[in-house]
């Protein structure tokens, strides 16, 4: 594992390259394998609002193809009076390739806080749940 520290640098490098000239709200967003490699996203949008992408799922992407594996960690770092959390579209995501994941949400000023992925998202929707209940036709 990185320092937390280290990987609250990647995120603010990251949030540099964010395109928010709608909102204005930056974001950058950084997975941390078991192997201690990192994946990095920043919240891209478009002048076509609905295509808007967040930094979260901006590094889903990244981390999927960097191949990394056995997620760890994510930090999500904002300049706000608190940290926020994923949104609820990002959740779901991160759910899709991680049982458990340790969430930090960071703000610039410093503000620190660790929550997770199964606190952010309990009983979660998931491939085990299409089974049975998938139609047949
Ligand atoms: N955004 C993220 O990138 N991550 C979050 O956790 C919350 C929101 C982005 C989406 C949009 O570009 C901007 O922040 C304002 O919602």
């Amino acid at each position: 594992m990185l320092e937390l520290d280290e990987l609250v640098a990647r995120a603010s490098a990251v949030r540099e390259r964010a395109h928010a000239p709608y909102s204005g709200f930056r974001v950058g967003a950084v997975i941390e394998a078991s192997d201690g490699r990192t994946a990095v996203g920043c919240n891209v949008e478009n002048a076509s609002f609905g295509l808007g992408v967040c930094a979260e799922r901006a590094a889903v992407s990244a981390a999927l193809a960097a191949g990394l594996s056995e997620w760890k960690r994510l930090v999500v770092l904002v300049e706000a009076p608190q940290p926020v959390a994923p949104c609820g579209a990002c959740r779901q995501v991160l759910a899709e390739f991680c049982d458990e994941l340790e969430v930090v949400l960071v703000t610039t000023s410093g503000l620190r806080d660790v929550t997770s992925l199964s606190e952010l998202l309990p009983r979660r929707f998931g491939a085990g749940d299409l089974g049975e209940g998938r139609d047949a036709d």
